[in-house]
């Protein structure tokens, strides 16, 4: 990534990534159907709500039934893209996974994406829920520094990575992401994670500010708020005009108008909580977090309004990365031309 565009300033640089992100995708927001399948995680990243340590919150699982439900009632109501996402949960192997997500695209006629997020697996896993139909799948890295990734998450990164790696090389559509304002974080580092994003080429990016919980061992850390969330939002949209990042429930969690903030500087996802109403409390990451009692259905009426300020509407369709679309086209075709956005996107 040029030095240039950390030399800019943040209203130049939110403008010029919203400009980028308005050439590929438009006034488009897509959404994706978000269900928190468990939150009763093996391991202890330390600034997790609901990491192992933390013996305040209520444990949870969902049932295969109690998913497909969410599933079929958000296809109902339109919704052709669905992320299910769990904590790092023993009873969410890769072999009831890849039966769920037979399961899934059957519920949905073949129409919807499905993406999942349950932490680092082997490879021969990760191949087996490839081969059982699901499209893609989120791992954030976190941090790209190694020794704060070690120490927060008692693992390397280079193991993150590989993960990565193999998800990308089975032909997922890979999301990954990170933290702003982590404890131990300096300067530096989010510039780093900005180049790892844009290194790897991700199809998804999501960015989220630290916020610290009250039962994690960072408790009493600072919250850097925010506006460095914001930037990284936009100096990745710069460096990957074609990656579909959300504007995330951790930056609407700190600031009312978040979600739409990072809406308006490079993201173009949002990620409704379509799960079971009575456990949204429990998935606790950090305190705060938003649309806890709403019906994830209601939470659509609410997020077309709030779009609707910044100038863009909901989009239901499946929302495939155009990175993907534009990888499957090059190896069809060759190669390819300049898009306006990846030229308006260079230094
Ligand atoms: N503050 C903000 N984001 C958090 N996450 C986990 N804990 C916190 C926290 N305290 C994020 C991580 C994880 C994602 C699901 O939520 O980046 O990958
Ligand atoms: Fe669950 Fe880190 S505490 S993956």
């Amino acid at each position: 990534m040029s030095e240039s565009i950390y030399a800019m300033k943040p209203g130049f640089l939110h403008a010029r990534a919203d400009r980028v992100c308005r050439a590929v995708f438009g006034d488009k927001v897509y959404v994706r159907g978000l269900i928190e399948a468990s939150n009763s995680c093996m391991r202890d990243c330390l600034y997790c709500g609901i990491r192992h340590g933390n013996k305040k919150i209520a444990r949870y699982s969902l049932g295969d039934g109690e998913i497909l439900a969410s599933v079929s009632a958000g296809f109902a109501a339109g919704i052709r893209s669905f992320v299910i996402q769990g904590a790092e949960d023993p009873a969410f192997g890769a072999e009831r996974l890849a039966a769920l997500a037979g399961k899934i695209k059957s519920a949905t006629f073949g129409e919807a994406a499905l993406t999942y997020s349950f932490g680092t697996m082997s490879r021969q896993d990760y191949a087996m829920l490839q081969r059982a139909g699901c499209d893609r799948y989120l791992l954030r890295f976190e941090t790209s520094d190694e020794k704060l990734h070690l120490k927060l998450r008692f693992s390397s990164l280079a193991r993150r990575l590989e993960a990565l790696e193999d998800l990308a090389s089975l032909g997922f559509e890979v999301g990954s992401g990170f933290m702003t304002g982590l404890p131990g974080a300096v300067e530096g580092t989010m510039e780093a994670d900005v180049e790892l994003c844009r290194r790897y080429g991700f199809d998804m990016v999501g960015i989220g500010p630290f916020i610290p919980h009250p039962d994690t061992p960072l408790a009493g850390e600072q919250c850097e708020g925010l506006d460095p969330a914001l930037d990284a939002c936009a100096a990745v949209r710069i460096a990957l005009p074609f990656a579909n990042m959300p504007a995330t429930t951790a930056a609407g969690s700190i600031a009312p108008d978040g979600r739409e903030r990072m809406l308006a500087c490079g993201a173009n996802v949002l990620m409704p909580n379509i799960g079971p109403v009575d456990r949204k409390k429990d998935y606790e990451l950090y305190p705060g977090k938003i649309c806890l009692d709403e019906d994830g259905m209601k939470c659509l009426g609410c997020l077309g309004l709030r779009v609707k300020t910044i100038g863009k509407n909901l989009s239901m369709e499946r929302g495939d990365s155009p990175a993907v679309l534009k990888r499957k086209k090059i190896s069809l075709e060759g190669a390819s031309p300049v898009h306006p956005a990846e030229a308006e996107a260079r230094p």
